[in-house]
């Protein structure tokens, strides 16, 4: 079983960014924490990253036309982007498990990030665990195919 990580703007530039709130790891570790989580759940994982609002939102197509899951970090897409909404709304509309995942705490910060356009379309969300929050996300999308 396929499934899909895709990380949404600037999450290509963990490590660098913002260390105290998205810690000091980069995203070459996460993909390789991902992918290790995804072998002992026996996921098949590829994982993603884009600035642009139009890669993420074909990604989410992408796993309608292969039946693939999703662990969605849609970054600051979150709070506005009715078109990645629309098309998350595709992939569980297809039966297909999506996690919505947050490495912060969004409720805790700015007041703009208290408003996800995703959750309401997301199977679930997973917020303030840190990278961690991805193998609970994965733990879930395995939980979730083999109760299907
Ligand atoms: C984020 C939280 C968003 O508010 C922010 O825009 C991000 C990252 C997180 O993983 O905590 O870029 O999605």
């Amino acid at each position: 079983q396929t499934v899909l990580v895709v990380n949404g703007p600037n999450l290509g530039r963990l490590g660098v960014r913002d260390p105290d709130v998205y810690g000091r790891q980069d995203l070459a570790t996460l993909t390789r924490d991902c992918e290790d989580w995804g072998k002992q759940l026996g996921l098949d994982v590829q994982v993603l990253q884009s600035d642009d609002e139009g890669q993420v939102i074909r990604w989410m197509h992408q796993a309608v036309d292969q039946g693939s899951a999703v662990v969605l970090n849609p970054a600051a897409f979150t709070h506005y982007s009715y078109g990645l909404a629309d098309a998350a709304v595709q992939v569980t509309q297809a039966g297909l498990p999506l996690m919505e995942v947050h490495i912060s705490n969004p409720s805790s910060r700015e007041a703009f990030r208290r408003r996800s356009v995703i959750s309401p379309v997301a199977t679930g969300t997973i917020t303030g665990m840190g990278f961690y929050g991805y193998r609970l996300a994965l733990e879930a999308v395995a939980h979730l195919l083999e109760n299907a």
